[in-house]
C-alpha cells in the first residue's frame, strides 16, 4: 500500500518526524528558516497534509495550487496567517494547537507585565553599561503591580489565566473587555468585571492585550486609544502584531503618554518598527510567549496528532473547521 506524503514545514523537535515517518512519506524542513510562498507551493505538490506554524502563509491561491492537499496542522494557536475560509471551500481540514499553551503564555504575560512595570530590561542595561555608581531613591522607581488595576483586552483561556495570576497571586482587581462577557461563575472566583474598551483603557494600571488579530482587531490600539491611557499605565501585547498600531505606541512611549510596554509580538515580525527601538521604556522579545521546552513539545505532538488522527480517517482533537470533516 502506498503511503501518504506529507510536509513538515518548519524546523521543529526531530520526534515530530520520527513519528510522522512512522506512518507517512515525511519531507521535512531540516533548516531553522522559513520556506517562501512559492517554495511552499512546490513542495506541497503530491502532499496530502502539512505540518505548519504560525509563519507558514496559507491562502487561496496557495491551497488552489495544491490540490492533493487534505490536513493542515498547525502547533500554533493563533491562526492569522491561514484563510480558514478558503480551507473550509477547498475540503482541507485545518487544526490548530489550543489549551497546552494557557499556562505557559501567561506565565510570560505577566512575567512581561513585571518587567516593564518595574523597568528590569531599561535597568539591567543600565548596569550592563557600567553606568551603576550609586544608589538613589528615585533610581529606575516603577509602578507597584500588586494591588494595581488589571486590564485585560480578549479574555480566552489566556486572558483568564492570566487574571488568575493576577486576582489570586498578586490582589489586582481585574477589568476586562471582550465581546462576550464571561459566565458569572467564571467571573466570581476572580472578581473580574467585564467594562467598555474606553473604560478599560482609562481605567486600567497595567493593560494586558490578549485578543487574536483578525480585520477587526487590526490597530485596537492606536493613537486615539493610547490617549484615553492614564501616563502612569503599561500596556503588555502578547497577543498578535497589527493588534497594535506600532508606531502610535512608540510615539506615546517616547512623549510619555504611558510610563512603558512590553511587547512580544509586532506588526511585520521579525522586523521591529525602528522607533520602538529607540525608546528606553519598552522591553522587547522575540515572540516567546510560549516557549518553554515542555510546552513548545505539547503544542508540536498535538498538531502531529492532529495530522495522523485526520490521515487515518479519525477526528482530530482540535479542528478549526470540523464542517470540513466526514462523517465517519
Ligand atoms: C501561537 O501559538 O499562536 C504562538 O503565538 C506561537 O505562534
Amino acid at each position: 500500500m502506498t503511503r501518504h506524503a506529507i510536509l513538515v514545514a518548519r524546523h521543529i523537535f526531530p520526534e515530530v518526524s520520527q513519528r510522522l515517518a512512522q506512518h507517512f512519506e515525511v519531507e521535512a524542513n531540516n533548516a531553522p528558516i522559513e520556506w517562501g510562498r512559492d517554495e511552499l507551493i512546490r513542495r506541497l505538490q503530491g502532499k496530502v497534509g502539512a505540518f505548519i506554524s504560525s509563519t507558514e502563509p496559507i491562502d487561496a491561491t496557495l491551497l488552489a495550487a495544491c490540490p492533493d492537499l487534505r490536513v493542515l496542522s498547525s502547533m500554533s494557536v493563533g491562526y492569522n496567517n491561514v484563510d480558514v475560509a478558503a480551507c473550509t471551500a477547498r475540503g482541507v481540514v485545518f487544526t490548530n494547537a489550543p489549551d497546552v499553551l494557557t499556562e505557559t503564555t501567561a506565565d510570560f504575560g505577566f512575567a512581561l507585565m513585571m518587567a516593564t512595570a518595574r523597568r528590569i530590561a531599561e535597568s539591567e542595561h543600565f548596569l550592563r553599561a557600567g553606568k551603576w555608581q550609586r544608589w538613589a531613591y528615585d533610581m529606575f522607581v516603577g509602578a507597584d503591580v500588586h494591588g494595581a488595576t488589571l486590564g485585560i483586552l480578549g479574555m480566552g483561556r489566556i486572558g483568564q489565566a492570566i487574571a488568575r495570576r493576577g486576582a489570586l497571586g498578586f490582589g489586582m482587581p481585574v477589568i476586562y473587555h471582550n465581546r462576550s462577557r464571561l459566565a458569572p461563575e467564571l467571573e466570581a472566583p476572580l472578581g473580574a468585571r467585564w467594562v467598555a474598551k474606553d473604560e478599560l483603557l482609562r481605567q486600567a494600571d497595567h493593560l494586558v492585550i490578549v485578543v487574536p488579530y483578525s480585520a477587526s482587531s487590526h490597530h485596537a490600539i492606536g493613537a486615539a486609544e493610547l490617549a484615553l491611557m492614564k501616563s502612569s499605565a503599561t500596556l503588555t501585547n502578547i497577543a498578535r502584531g497589527g493588534v497594535v498600531d506600532d508606531a502610535a505606541l512608540a510615539r506615546a512611549l517616547a512623549d510619555r503618554r504611558i510610563a512603558a510596554a512590553g511587547l512580544d509580538v509586532f506588526e511585520g515580525e521579525p522586523e521591529v518598527h525602528p522607533a520602538l527601538l529607540q525608546v528606553p521604556n519598552v522591553v522587547l522579545t522575540p515572540h516567546i510567549a510560549s516557549a518553554t521546552i515542555a510546552t513548545r513539545m505539547k503544542m508540536a505532538m498535538l498538531a502531529t496528532d492532529n495530522l495522523i488522527a485526520v490521515l487515518q480517517g479519525r477526528p482530530p482533537l482540535t479542528p478549526v473547521n470540523p464542517q470540513v470533516l466526514k462523517p465517519a
